[in-house]
């Protein structure tokens, strides 16, 4: 089971928790997906003090990680808002791990929304949030050995429809073959997408940012190392091999600083992009 995928639950659940007008986002999903512990300590977090202690725990643990994945997913959130709203009539979430979003955005509910992870974090997610409502389809891949079309084609999903793909934290542990046949899919889709990647010198440790050694060696540990990446500026030619043109492509640092989280200095993560693509 994906450790890291509820280590983003964990942060946005953390967010949640945070009064209305001091959060990016509410996902009041997310702590679902915690253990007892963990979910303790969120209804502590409550308490803006004791909240302040725990995130600053969870900083000086993996700095930038929190501050990097909370301003991420409310500008992809944005994104998707923007997307849906200019007529996106389906959704695709690639690698969905505990991502609510086909749940907590009212913009949503009005889309086709698949849903594709392993399907033991699939299941576990069922088990956790009941009967999914009338327009999410959850589909088990392995994006490694699975064929991504014919995975999409068998949930129902209709290539000629306007679509939008979500790959949120999932390139960084895949081969760069698997990369490339999700990229090929959107083009001929003539889709959108919005992926993140890390930096090629995060994923050999070359970038120089506070904690990424030790981010490393604890990702081994638990069975999930980053496996690909990309340097930013080769995105653009990379995206047009595969037929995709590159609308935006952002960095954790600038991301913190349009959402308020953070300064643009070394805190940490800023090896962790978001980027934006569509047909050429
Ligand atoms: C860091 S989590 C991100 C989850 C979610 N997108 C989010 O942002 O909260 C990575 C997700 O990718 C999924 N994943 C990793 N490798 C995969 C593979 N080969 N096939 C299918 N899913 C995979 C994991 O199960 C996990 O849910």
């Amino acid at each position: 089971m994906s450790r890291t995928a509820a280590h983003m639950a964990a942060f946005r659940a953390l967010e949640s928790a945070r009064e209305s007008d001091h959060r990016l986002f509410r996902d009041s999903y997310a702590e679902r997906f915690l253990p007892p512990g963990e979910r303790a300590l969120i209804a502590l977090s409550r308490a803006p003090l004791a909240r302040h202690a725990i995130e600053a725990y969870a900083d000086m643990r993996a700095p930038g990680a929190r501050t990097s994945g909370i301003a991420r997913t409310r500008l992809i959130d944005d994104w998707i808002v923007g997307e849906v709203s200019d007529g996106v009539e389906q959704v695709a979430l690639l690698g969905a791990g505990y991502d609510c979003r086909a749940l907590r955005l009212p913009e949503l509910a009005s889309v086709k929304v698949f849903e594709l992870d392993r399907a033991a974090l699939l299941a576990r997610k069922a088990k956790r949030l009941g009967p999914p409502p009338a327009n999410l389809v959850r589909t088990p891949i392995d994006f490694l050995s699975d064929d991504i079309g014919a995975t999409l084609l068998t949930a129902g999903f209709a290539p000629e429809k306007r679509s939008l793909f979500l790959w949120e934290g999932v390139t960084n542990y895949l081969s760069e073959p698997a990369v490339s046949a999700v990229l090929r899919l959107v083009a001929a889709c003539k889709a959108t997408i919005i992926f993140t990647y890390v930096h090629a010198d995060a994923v050999n440790g070359a970038f120089d940012t506070p904690g990424l050694p030790a981010l490393l060696r604890r990702l081994q540990r638990i069975g999930e190392p980053w496996t690909f990446g990309l340097k930013p500026e080769e995105l653009a030619d990379y995206l047009a091999v595969h037929g995709l043109r590159r609308r935006a492509d952002l960095g954790a640092a600038e991301y913190r600083v349009l959402y308020g989280r953070g300064g643009s200095g070394k805190e940490g993560y800023e090896f962790y992009r978001v980027a934006l693509a569509g047909p050429l």
